[in-house]
């Protein structure tokens, strides 16, 4: 069942959404060789916490941290820890907060320094197939329309959508109904209303589409250890079209 939001409710997601791009506007700021994925995750849950939100993730399941920081071939829920970041990596960083009872949801794959021309190709084309599919969420269209936009641009540029891994409705929980996969043929599944909020998450790689599990249980990453990439928003469905709500009001004062 997707669970539709009021015009307030949707207010209340936008105030969690923001929280949630500041603290990827100030992790972006430390992303930087010889950091550790730790102290990024130290440095978001004070901001967070700072702000009067919650980092959703901490505790989800079980989950030991507050964000998730996964390097290179690793496409999502990587757990921070020692890992010092390098020159020309790529880090994907996704960051959940409850705030009044309502959850925003979003990720960016940042470059580390100076990263090789593929790799910057990868993000960006990753980052535009997230757009693509924020455009088919509107009235009227079918959920599948989203999936498909997706695939369609992350094909198109000869890179590869992550199958096993899907965007999700999300509002007073992360994960709501529907599943969004990343791939698919348009005009199929529910037709999209207003009030619907979703976490449009397109995960490729720059090489094979299937994934591994590593011993942690959590983090995944591409099974040929190609580089990949993770660009999330929380968008709502409004009679006006999308509404991103993952967005900071203005940009932060520093
Ligand atoms: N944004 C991720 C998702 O949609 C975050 C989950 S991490 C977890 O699944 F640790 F909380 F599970
Ligand atoms: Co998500």
């Amino acid at each position: 069942m997707i669970i539709r939001k009021s015009q307030q409710e949707i207010e209340q997601m936008a105030r969690a959404g923001e929280v949630v791009a500041e603290t990827l506007e100030v992790l972006r700021e430390y992303v930087k060789p010889g950091v550790t994925t730790a102290g990024l995750d130290r440095i978001a849950d004070e901001f967070i916490r700072s702000r009067g939100g919650i980092p959703t993730f901490k505790g989800y399941r079980g989950y030991p941290a507050s964000i998730c920081a996964s390097p290179n071939a690793m496409v999502v829920h990587g757990i921070p820890g020692p890992y010092a970041l390098e020159e020309g990596d790529v880090l994907s960083v996704d960051v959940g907060v409850t705030l009044d009872g309502f959850v925003g949801d979003s990720a960016w794959t940042y470059p580390v320094g100076d990263i090789s021309p593929k790799a910057e190709r990868l993000l960006e084309v990753c980052e535009t197939s997230l757009y693509a599919g924020i455009e088919q969420a509107r009235v009227g269209n079918r959920l599948s329309d989203i999936s498909h936009a997706i695939q369609a641009v992350t094909e198109e540029a000869g890179f590869s959508v992550i199958r096993a891994l899907v965007g999700h409705g999300v509002g007073r929980s992360m994960h709501e109904d529907p599943q969004i996969p990343n791939y698919g043929p348009p005009g199929r599944g529910p037709l999209l209303q207003e009030g619907m909020t979703l976490a449009i998450e397109p995960m490729i790689t720059a090489g094979a589409a299937d994934v591994v599990l590593h011993d942690d249980d959590w983090s995944i990453s591409s099974s040929d250890e190609s580089l990949a990439a993770h660009f999330e928003h929380t968008v709502a469905i409004t009679a006006n079209g999308p509404r991103i709500l993952t967005k900071a009001a203005a940009p932060l004062l520093r």
